[in-house]
């Protein structure tokens, strides 16, 4: 059976009256669900709730039937893994001793905990430094460290906040690769740092501006749907003004950068650079873009999505 994670009109309003989340539902069931969006959306507070770790000033969530807040809040509880950003793991104590640590909360016996934690950092290629301080670890060990201590109580639903950020692109594709292949049973629900990720590891996402769901879908279909067209990115020289093409008013990037959709790339291109030319402004590069779930943010939103 699928353990199947519900939220239902989430809201949370910190101390102070921020209201990051206003109104949230979604769901997930088998395979990887993201949440996308920029800096201070709401993807955070929203996964947090949804593990059970911060209570909705509104709203509800079930894990595999369970109400997280209701009677059977300790059976809800159970389902679910959850790998915050940054771990507060004890430094001084190796990967085991935190691991096991992890266990215990979780109500697992010694015996259980050490045995769980020993194959849990064989699975997750751990076991080379398992033994080691934990202050003595690579953001991509501590990544790996995050995920055991995640799956220690042996989650149906596995959270995941930016479970790659700070990762160089090869230690992150290793980390993706480790999820799709270790995890695949499990339903995960993890929040992007980039759209790539969302895009290239999510069945579905969720797209968040502003404590709100601006869109969601499949990301393939998103993408026919808000950015279907591939995109001519044109670099000009100085401050020369944009251009409209056919009629068509580009996105503005930056200064001098300039964004147009266009249905044929070729011929796209040879259009743009002679408006320009014929304005009598150089053109330095010119390059073309697949479009992705950044154009669909940018799209619903007309708001560019910071890439860090
Ligand atoms: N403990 C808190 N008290 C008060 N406000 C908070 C608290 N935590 C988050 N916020 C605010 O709530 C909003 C949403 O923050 P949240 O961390 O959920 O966003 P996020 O999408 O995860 O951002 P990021 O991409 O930077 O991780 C922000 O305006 C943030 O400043
Ligand atoms: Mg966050």
């Amino acid at each position: 059976m699928v353990c199947v994670l519900e939220a239902s009109d989430l809201y949370k309003e910190y101390p102070g009256g921020v209201v990051a989340v206003k109104g949230v539902s979604l769901k997930a069931g088998r395979g990887r669900v993201s949440l996308m969006g920029p800096n201070g959306s709401g993807k955070t507070t929203t996964l947090s709730m949804l593990a059970g770790a911060l209570k909705p000033s509104r709203g509800v969530v079930r894990v595999c039937g369970y109400d997280l807040w209701g009677k059977e809040w300790i059976k809800a509880r159970r389902h679910i893994g959850y790998a915050l950003q940054k771990m507060p793991f004890r430094e001084k104590l190796s990967g085991m001793e935190n691991l096991i640590w992890y266990g215990l909360l979780r109500g697992l016996g010694l015996g259980e905990s050490r045995r769980r934690a020993r194959s849990l950092s064989e699975e997750l290629g751990l076991s080379g430094y398992i033994n080691r301080s934990v202050a003595s670890y690579s953001g991509g060990m501590r990544k790996r460290l995050s995920l055991a201590a995640a799956l220690m109580g042996d989650p149906d639903v596995l959270i995941l906040d930016e479970p790659t950020s700070g990762l160089d692109p090869r230690a992150r594709e290793e980390l993706w690769h480790l999820i799709e292949v270790s995890l695949k049973d499990l339903t995960i629900v993890f929040s992007a740092h980039m759209s790539v990720e969302a895009e290239l590891h999510s069945d579905y996402v969720y797209i968040f501006n502003d404590g709100v769901i601006v869109a969601e879908g499949r990301p393939s279909e998103l993408i026919e749907r808000y950015a279907p067209k591939p995109r001519i990115i044109v670099y000009v020289r100085g401050d020369a003004e944009p251009l409209p093409i056919d009629g068509v008013e580009p996105e503005i990037v930056a200064r001098g950068v300039y964004m147009y959709p266009v249905d044929d790339p070729r011929e796209g291109i040879r259009r743009i650079v002679d408006a320009y030319s014929q304005h009598g402004v150089a053109v330095e590069r010119i390059e073309t873009r697949k479009p992705g779930l950044e154009e669909v943010f940018f799209t619903v939103t007309g708001r560019r999505l910071e890439e860090g």
